[in-house]
């Protein structure tokens, strides 16, 4: 990959504790003493039920959620707020609707001092290519379906050429056949190494989803959530979904999620 192996690992949280301080000063612990790490070069599932905390999860790698305790270290320091070099897929595309397409992906290099204009609309132009929305550059999100917007949402948080993408259900408000093509055209230019990351985080609820392009799952379990399992899937890619082997992994993961 093109990135340093500083050591093997990218992010780490350690004994990671959280809670939301609501009205009246109750507390609704999501986390207790968690911890993980994501490797360099690995693509990395989670799982778990509903209201379990995953989005929480994903915002506090992503820095703009602080631990009540606990560490998070990225490439071997302390994160302690947004850094540019990790990227965010919402489930919800969200796109400014008063700028075009390409305005929108430009502004995933709005921490790009010393790149200009003409560059930026360059560097977005080539995740657009990449994205298939060649043609779309000077449409408005409004303009665009659902995959479409995905899409677009998707160019911005690699246009700034992050080490670390992560993604929450990016496909659970897709149909079906959209969510299928993107997420296969993502895993091919993940496998292909032509995505300027090192790794990625898929939050799913689709354990299909999750075994078919991962090489390790993390499972879960009801809030305050705890680590039920990491499952590591030792599966040859392309995964077929009907192998013997695929359904034991998915059995597996549905066993520790219950
Ligand atoms: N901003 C917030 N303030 C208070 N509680 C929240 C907030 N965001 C999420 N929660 C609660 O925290 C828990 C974990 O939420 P979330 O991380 O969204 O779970 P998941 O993504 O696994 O469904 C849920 O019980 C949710 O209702
Ligand atoms: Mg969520």
């Amino acid at each position: 990959m093109m990135l340093e192996k500083i050591d093997e690992t990218l992010l780490t949280l350690r004994n990671i504790s959280f809670s939301y301080k609501m009205r009246k000063g109750d507390k609704l612990p999501v986390f207790d003493n968690l911890s993980l790490s994501i490797m360099f070069a690995e693509f990395v599932g989670i799982a778990g039920p509903s209201g379990c905390g995953k989005s929480t999860l994903l915002r506090i790698m992503a820095g703009l959620l602080k631990p009540d305790s606990g560490e998070v270290y990225f490439r071997g320091k302390p994160l302690h707020s947004p850094d540019p070099r990790i990227s965010m897929v919402f489930q919800n595309p969200t796109l400014l609707p008063w700028y075009t397409v390409i305005k929108n992906v430009m502004l995933g290099l709005i921490n790009e001092k010393e790149l200009t204009d003409k560059e930026k609309e360059e560097r977005a132009r080539t995740f657009l290519d990449m994205m298939g929305l060649i043609g779309f550059e000077n449409a408005y999100p409004a303009e665009l379906s659902g995959g479409m917007k995905q899409r677009v949402a998707i160019a911005r948080a690699l246009v700034s050429h992050p080490d670390l993408l992560l993604m929450d259900e990016p496909f659970s408000n897709l149909d079906q056949l959209t969510a299928i093509t993107l997420r296969r055209e993502l895993e091919n230019l993940w496998l292909n190494q032509i995505l300027p990351i090192s790794s990625m985080v898929l939050v799913s609820h689709d354990i299909e989803e999750l075994v078919e392009i991962c090489d390790k799952v993390i499972v879960l379990t009801a809030r305050p959530s705890r680590i039920a399992g990491v499952v590591k899937i030792d599966l040859k890619r392309p995964r077929s979904r009907r192998s013997q082997e695929f359904y034991e992994y998915v059995d597996k993961i549905y066993t520790l999620l219950s």
